[in-house]
């Protein structure tokens, strides 16, 4: 399959306002997919929607809202779902976080992938679909300065893998797999992290950047997204960095 296929079919991304997500929704919509963006703040989508044309359809709701998940699947029923959605941790070492700070991704990012996937597969969505659903290089490394967010992230590898399976075994034919960024400062949710890990090492925001290589952008991460969307021969997940989707056994 080439990206071409991707013409006419629908595709769902969450958090699809700014960041990887907008990244994302543009090179669906480039694809000439049709693009239904889901993020809660209703202006950012009216911003994108201005950017992409008729082909991008906004949604402002929660992801991480099961009545959300069950109503959108059964509207658009999408060939291409993208569960890139997710909280901004509070940077902070552990002993300053607590619970409600610390769980924060388990809340948004976890439920959110539990309940489009339970609802992907209950459907099911139609033998072909793909789901991609946004995990962290932090569920491989650990992340000492947000809470509970690598471990929510590893989580959502899991539960992605737990889906392939379970597709498999059903024969279902839908394709689930997760993605691993590598930390960049091109997002809100990135350059916040890149500040905290900077001061945490007792440098400036450049200088930390620099000693790290090139940055991951949210243009390289839609390009990803589409070829993962087209594969067929697809691995349960990858890491991404600048130089591409290796995967993560
Ligand atoms: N940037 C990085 O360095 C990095 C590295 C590894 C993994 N990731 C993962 O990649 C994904 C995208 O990150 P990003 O850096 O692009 O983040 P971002 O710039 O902060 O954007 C997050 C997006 O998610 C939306 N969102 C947040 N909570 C939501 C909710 N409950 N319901 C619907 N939409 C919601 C936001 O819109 P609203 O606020 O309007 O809802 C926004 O569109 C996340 O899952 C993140 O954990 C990022």
């Amino acid at each position: 399959m080439s990206t071409q296929d991707l013409a006419g079919t629908t595709a769902l991304v969450t958090g699809a306002s700014r960041g990887f997500g907008r990244g994302i929704a543009a090179a669906l919509a480039q694809a000439d997919a049709d693009v239904v963006g889901v993020a809660r703040d209703p202006a950012r989508l009216e911003d994108v929607r201005e950017q992409l044309g008729s082909r991008f359809t906004a949604v402002a709701a929660d992801a991480a809202d099961p009545v959300v998940a069950g109503q959108l699947i059964d509207a658009y029923h999408p060939r291409t779902l993208v569960l890139n959605a997710g909280a901004s941790p509070l940077s902070r070492p552990i002993h300053r976080h607590t619970w409600q700070t610390f769980s924060r991704n388990w809340d948004v990012d976890v439920q959110q992938v539990f309940h489009w996937i339970r609802e992907a597969l209950l459907r099911p969505l139609d033998p072909g679909s793909v789901v991609i659903a946004f995990s962290s290089g932090a569920a491989l490394n650990g992340s000492p300065l947000s809470g509970g967010y690598a471990g929510a992230k590893a989580t959502i590898r899991f539960i992605t893998a737990y889906a392939a399976a379970e597709s498999e075994r059903e024969a279902l034919g839908i394709g689930f797999t997760s993605v691993l960024p590598q930390l960049t400062p091109a997002t809100d949710l990135g350059s916040s992290a890149v500040a905290a890990y900077a001061a945490r090492a007792g440098t400036d925001v450049s200088a930390f950047l620099e000693e790290r290589g090139p940055a991951l952008t949210p243009e390289q991460v839609g390009k990803a997204v589409t070829e993962l969307a087209v594969s067929t021969n697809r691995e349960t997940a990858y890491l991404l960095t600048p130089a591409g989707l290796s995967a993560v056994k």
